[in-house]
């Protein structure tokens, strides 16, 4: 039989610092995994280039680990000037620590973020196959709308927050010391 990996819940946010141990996790993402994140197939270079530019895109990201590894990544990015109260997220788990719950408590952790910065709704696209995804979202009381092959999951942070996002707070991460630390900023505005 084999045997699951077992993480402990440790969820971080990330610094600017840490944003080599993200590159790592996204080089080591199977071409599905890519495929289902970004829409399209990608290539190491696109990867490396897409981390460098995390701080510029004013991105939040929190990395579940084991071990020391980061497994699974969760982003959260406002949409901009117009659209101040919505983000997107997007979120990837490597494939052998799938179904263990690491998506589920980084949306915890986003949906969280999300409140805490006035954001009042969120939108990920994700393919219409893509079970994990709908499943995740609709834990948080998110909507699918389709469009195509693609779903677009909206979560509202009220909806999510009234449905016990606060219990998956309590639960995932507050008992094993999540510690506030500063939101990614672009490096020439620190
Ligand atoms: C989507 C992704 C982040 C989910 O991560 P994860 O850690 O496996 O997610 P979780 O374990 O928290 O939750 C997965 C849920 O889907 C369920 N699930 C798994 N396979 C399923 C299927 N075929 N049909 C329905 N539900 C399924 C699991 O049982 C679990 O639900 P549960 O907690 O109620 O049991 C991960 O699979 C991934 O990185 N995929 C590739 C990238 C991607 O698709 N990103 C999304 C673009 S925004």
């Amino acid at each position: 039989m084999t045997m699951k990996p077992t993480w402990d819940s440790k969820i971080r946010k990330l610094l600017n610092d840490d944003l080599t141990s993200v590159r790592e996790h996204l080089l080591r993402l199977d071409q599905e995994s890519l495929y289902l994140r970004f829409g399209n197939t990608v290539t190491d270079a696109f990867l490396i280039q897409y981390v460098e530019r995390m701080p510029d895109l004013d991105t939040v990201v929190f990395a579940c680990c084991v071990d020391g590894a980061v497994r699974g990544v969760g982003e959260l990015r406002r949409l901009g000037v117009g659209r101040d109260h919505e983000a997107e997220a997007a979120f990837t788990v490597e494939r052998s620590f799938a179904d263990l719950g690491m998506g589920t408590a980084l949306m915890a952790a986003v949906i969280n973020e999300a409140r805490d910065i006035g954001v009042q709704d969120i939108f990920m696209c994700f393919e219409l196959f893509n079970r994990r995804m709908r499943r995740i979202t609709e834990k948080f009381q998110g909507l699918v709308s389709y469009d195509g092959r693609d779903c677009i999951g909206r979560v509202s942070i009220e909806a999510a927050s009234r449905s016990g996002v606060r219990g998956l707070k309590a639960a995932l991460m507050l008992p094993i010391g999540m510690t506030a630390i500063p939101a990614l900023r672009p490096a020439q505005s620190e």
